[in-house]
C-alpha cells in the first residue's frame, strides 16, 4: 500500500516524471499524491513540495526541472485524507523531506519526545514522524560532527537514517530527500523498494513497473540493507553494521507494453482479455514448475495453500482439485487467519504461499511462521522480485504479466491452473491436466465473444440498480461463487454475497425476495442435480436466476452459456462474473481499475 518513487540525475529531468511514475503506482493507493524536489534559482536551492487530497489529475502540474525528487500516493492508515496529511513530510527546517510505506506503530510515543524537544507538527500522520526523528538526529549529530564533508559524502546521513530507522516500530519503507546534500536514502523493512539504474540517473520505487522506460538494471533492496542515492549512484550499507554492501543486479525484463492500456478503456478489462494468452503460457513454460510442486505436496506431510482476497479463494478451489483429481487432502487457509492455525506446522509441512503481488503482509507472515516452524515454502506468485518470490523455498513464477487493476483477475485464474496442472501430476495424468487447461483456454476465449458479452450486458443492464446479489455454486463452483461475489461488490458496490449452495436453506434464503438476483454456477459435474435444486427454490420465492452453465435450464431466468471443461470449469465460470462485474461499474459510472477504499497491495495490516 502506498506508492513511492523517487530520482537522483546528473543531468536535470522534469519533476513531472515523478507524478507519470506515481499514475503507474496508483493502484498501491489513491487517498492522495504528492512530490518533492530541489529548485534551484539564482544559486539558491528551495525544496518546493506539492501534495493534494484526491486522485492525480490527468494533465500533471507544470514543475520545471530537478536533479532529485521523490514522489508517494497515498492510501491512508494514519490521519484523514487531507492535503497536510499527503506525502511528502517535511521537518521543520524544510530540508528534509521523506515518503512512506507502512505504519509506524510506536508514531506516538515518538511524537509526544519530539513535540517535548519543540518540533512542529503539520500532519496527524504517523508518518511525519520520521522527518522530524531524522531532524533530530541529523542536528544532534551535527553538533558533534559539525563537518559539512561528511555529509557531503552522505556517510553521515546513511548513520542518521539508520539510527531514525531502529527506533520506529513496524513494517515501513522510507525514501528520504536531504536538500542540502542532494541526495536520497532508502531502507526498508518487509514493505518492498527496487532500485533502478538508467541511462539518465538512479532511481528507486516500491514497484519495478514504475521503472519501466528509466532503469535496465533493479536491485529489490534486502531488509539488510540501507541505499545512499547519489548523482554518481548508488551505494549500499548494511543497515545494522553501516558497512559497505554488494548489490545484485538483475535485468528489468519489463516492457512500456506490459504496463500500457493496448487500446482497453481500463486495465481491468484489458486483464480479463488477457486470460486465454496467460494460460496458454502457463500450459507450455511452466510444467516442470507444476511437476516440482508436485514433487513438494508429495514428499509434505501436511500442505497448507494460503492466500488473501482473491487468491484466498485461488487457494480454497485448489483443496477442492487436489481432492477430487489427487485424492489429497491439502487445507486452504486464509493467510491473515493462518498464524492462528500454524501449531500443525512441523518440518514435513508444506506451506504453499498464493499471492499475485508477492507483497501481501499477512501472506509475508504466514510464510515466516512457516520457515519460523522449520516447513517447506513454496509460492506461485506474479511479481518476481517480490518478498514472497525472495523468501519462498521454491517459487512457480505465474508470467501472468503486470496485474494494474486493483481487481485481481488473470493472476487468479493463472494460480488456478497451476494448481489442477499440479493436482494431474500428483495423480499421474498430466497429460489430462494438460488437455483440459488447452479445452479451457477455448473456453475462455468463447466467454469473451460478442454473443456471451450480449448476454452478459442484459443482465448488468436489470441489475444496475440491484441493491443485493447472490451466487451460488457447490463443490468446485463454490469457490467461484465467493470469487465472483467478490468481483461485483468490490468494483459496484453492490452487496454480493457467495454461499455454498447447500448453505441455502440454513439461513440464506431468508434474504431473497421477490426480484432479488441470483446468479447461479452450474457446471456439468456431480453437484448439477441439487445446485439447480437450489436454483429453483430461490425462484419460487422470487429471485431472478441468472446460469452461468454448459447447459439451459428452467430454473434459470438467463443463461449465460459456457464451454464445458470438466475439472477446469472455475477457469471458465469466473469470466462471465469478471465481464459482468466490469459491464456494472461501468453503467454505474464508478472507476473499474481503482474502487474506493481498495488497494492492490496490502503491505499494512
Ligand atoms: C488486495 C487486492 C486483491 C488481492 C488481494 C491479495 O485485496 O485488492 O485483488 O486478491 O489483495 O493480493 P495478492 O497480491 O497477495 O494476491
Amino acid at each position: 500500500m502506498c506508492g513511492i518513487f523517487g530520482f537522483v540525475a546528473a543531468n536535470p529531468l522534469p519533476a513531472e516524471l515523478v507524478v507519470d511514475a506515481l499514475r503507474t503506482l496508483e493502484y498501491r493507493g489513491y487517498d492522495s499524491w504528492g512530490i518533492a524536489y530541489a529548485f534551484q534559482r539564482d544559486r539558491t536551492t528551495t525544496l518546493v513540495v506539492d501534495k493534494r487530497a484526491g486522485r492525480i489529475p490527468a494533465a500533471s502540474p507544470a514543475y520545471g526541472s530537478t536533479t532529485i525528487a521523490l514522489g508517494h500516493t497515498r492510501w491512508a492508515t494514519h490521519g484523514g485524507v487531507t492535503d497536510e496529511n499527503a506525502h511528502p513530510h517535511v521537518d521543520c527546517t524544510g530540508t528534509l523531506a521523506i515518503v512512506h510505506n507502512g505504519i509506524i506503530e510506536n508514531y506516538r510515543v515518538l511524537r509526544e519526545m519530539l513535540e517535548r524537544k519543540g518540533h512542529r507538527f503539520r500532519s496527524g500522520t504517523d508518518s511525519e514522524v520520521f522527518a522530524h526523528l531524522l531532524e533530530e538526529i541529523l542536528t544532534t549529530s551535527r553538533s558533534i560532527e559539525p563537518n559539512g564533508f561528511e555529509l557531503e559524502s552522505g556517510h553521515l546521513l546513511v548513520q542518521a537514517v539508520r539510527q531514525a530507522f531502529a527506533h520506529v516500530r513496524g513494517l515501513n519503507a522510507f525514501i528520504v530527500l536531504h536538500l542540502p546534500s542532494q541526495q536520497l536514502v532508502a531502507v526498508k523493512s518487509t514493505s518492498p523498494l527496487v532500485i533502478g539504474i538508467g541511462p539518465r540517473g538512479v532511481f528507486v520505487s516500491s514497484d519495478a513497473v514504475a521503472l519501466v522506460g528509466h532503469a535496465q538494471r533493479v536491485h529489490y533492496v534486502s531488509d539488510e540493507e540501507i541505499v545512499l542515492l547519489r548523482q554518481d549512484g548508488p551505494l549500499f550499507f548494511d543497515r545494522c553494521t553501516g558497512t559497505p554492501s554488494l548489490p545484485r543486479w538483475e535485468p528489468l525484463t519489463l516492457r512500456p507494453a506490459d504496463t500500457s492500456l493496448g487500446g482497453y478503456p481500463h486495465y481491468l478489462i484489458k486483464e480479463i482479455h488477457e486470460q486465454p494468452r496467460v494460460i496458454e503460457r502457463i500450459i507450455r513454460n511452466r510444467l516442470d514448475g507444476a511437476r516440482q510442486l508436485a514433487d513438494l505436496i508429495r514428499q509434505s506431510y501436511g500442505t497448507f495453500l494460503v492466500g488473501c482476497g482473491t487468491a484466498g479463494y485461488a487457494a480454497l478451489c485448489g483443496s477442492y482439485l487436489f481432492s477430487r483429481i489427487a485424492r489429497r487432502h491439502v487445507n486452504a487457509v486464509i493467510a491473515s487467519e493462518f498464524k492462528y492455525q500454524e501449531h500443525f506446522l512441523t518440518d514435513r509441512s508444506l506451506v504453499i504461499a498464493l499471492t499475485q503481488s508477492g507483497e501481501t503482509v499477512d501472506v509475508i507472515e504466514a510464510v515466516q511462521a512457516a520457515k519460523r516452524r522449520g516447513a517447506r515454502v513454496a509460492a506461485l506468485v506474479n511479481v518476481t522480485g517480490s518478498t514472497v518470490d525472495r523468501l519462498a523455498d521454491f517459487t512457480v513464477p505465474l508470467s501472468a504479466g503486470p496485474e494494474q487493476s486493483v481487481l485481481s483477475t488473470k493472476a487468479y485464474t493463472a494460480k488456478l491452473a497451476v494448481l489442477l496442472l499440479a493436482a494431474h501430476i500428483l495423480n499421474g495424468s498430466e497429460h489430462v491436466g494438460v488437455d483440459v487447461l488447452w479445452r479451457a483456454v477455448d473456453g475462455m476465449e468463447q466467454a469473451l465473444a460478442p454473443q456471451t458479452l450480449d448476454r452478459i450486458r442484459a443482465v448488468a443492464d436489470r441489475l444496475v440498480d440491484a441493491e443485493h446479489c447472490y451466487v451460488i455454486g457447490r463443490g468446485l463452483s463454490y469457490p467461484t461463487a465467493l470469487e465472483a461475489a467478490l468481483k461485483i461488490k468490490e468494483v459496484t458496490y453492490i452487496h454480493a454475497e457467495g454461499f455454498a449452495g447447500g448453505e441455502l436453506k440454513h439461513g440464506v434464503i431468508a434474504l431473497i425476495e421477490e426480484g432479488s438476483p441470483c446468479i447461479v454456477v452450474s457446471p456439468l459435474d456431480e453437484t448439477r442435480a441439487d445446485i439447480l435444486s437450489g436454483a429453483m427454490e430461490v425462484r419460487s420465492r422470487g429471485a431472478w436466476v441468472v446460469g452461468i452453465s454448459p447447459e439451459p435450464d428452467d430454473a434459470f431466468h438467463v443463461h449465460i452459456p459456457i464451454a464445458d471443461v470438466g475439472d477446469a470449469s472455475p477457469l471458465v465460470a469466473i469470466v462471465p462474473a469478471q465481464l459482468l462485474a466490469y459491464e456494472l461499474a461501468i453503467r454505474r459510472g464508478l472507476d473499474p481499475d481503482k474502487p474506493r477504499n481498495l488497494a492492490k497491495s496490502v503491505t499494512v495490516k
